[in-house]
């Protein structure tokens, strides 16, 4: 199976955003990333819930949204919205994850949930029936064009097992540090869907570049 390729807009020129943003619809590229920080769950603020609706008055394909926010319950309705497909809380914001999720998909979104790289894969056990997307950070979040930790490859392992002995369907997310080189062997380890940032948009055809992950096999 051909991995989904999301692109983080994180990494985008937001002078130039739209021109962006028709690239990665013009691409191979299956979906938008968009990466919401708030300065309190992450070091640092990216951009919020306007930015988000004029991207998706032009994205073509659908938008993956990553919260990492505190109390991600309070704006889920607002991203809904203004179009999100798939809604990712993190495990460490959310006290009430089970509420949290079955309003993300009351909203008629996909509910994801994400790890810091900390975070055992094993917390998972009495949700994972449940989701539809589980984001392993790849890196401790809050920044693009950090480096991969590879402990990523063991906790991929035993999501896949985790995954397959609880009958879910939830596909595996890879956000952090995704590059050519370590995609496949991310393929081969059980990855469904690679996030990448830096590596698609610092390279000098952004569009081959996606086009090139696309193809990596296992
Ligand atoms: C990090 C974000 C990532 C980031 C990935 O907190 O969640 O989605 O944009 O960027 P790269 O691919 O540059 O590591
Ligand atoms: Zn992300």
């Amino acid at each position: 199976m051909k991995p989904i390729i999301a692109p983080s807009i994180l990494a985008a020129d937001f002078a130039n955003l739209q021109r962006d943003i028709e690239m990665v619809n013009a691409s191979e590229a299956d979906w938008f990333h968009l990466d919401i920080m708030d300065g309190s769950f992450v070091p640092n603020i990216s951009f919020g819930i306007p930015v988000c609706r004029a991207i998706a008055r032009h994205a073509q394909k659908p938008l993956d949204i990553h919260l990492m926010i505190q109390s991600p319950e309070h704006y889920l309705p607002e991203f809904q919205k203004l179009g999100a497909d798939v809604l990712t809380v993190h495990l460490e914001a959310c006290p009430h994850l089970n509420r949290t999720v079955h309003q993300i998909k009351e909203l008629g979104c996909k509910a994801g949930v994400a790890l810091n790289p900390h975070t055992p894969v094993g917390l998972l056990e009495d949700i994972i029936a449940d989701i539809d997307l589980v984001c392993l950070m790849s890196v401790n979040p809050g920044f693009g064009g950090q480096s991969f930790i590879p402990n990523t490859f063991v906790k991929i392992k035993r999501l896949k097992q985790l995954i397959e002995d609880s009958d879910s369907n939830a596909l595996i997310e890879i956000d952090g540090g995704v590059k050519q080189q370590n995609a496949p062997d991310l393929l081969e380890a059980g990855a469904d869907v690679l996030v990448a940032g830096s590596f698609v948009f610092g390279s000098d055809n952004p569009s081959d570049t996606i086009k090139d992950l696309k193809q990596v096999i296992a």
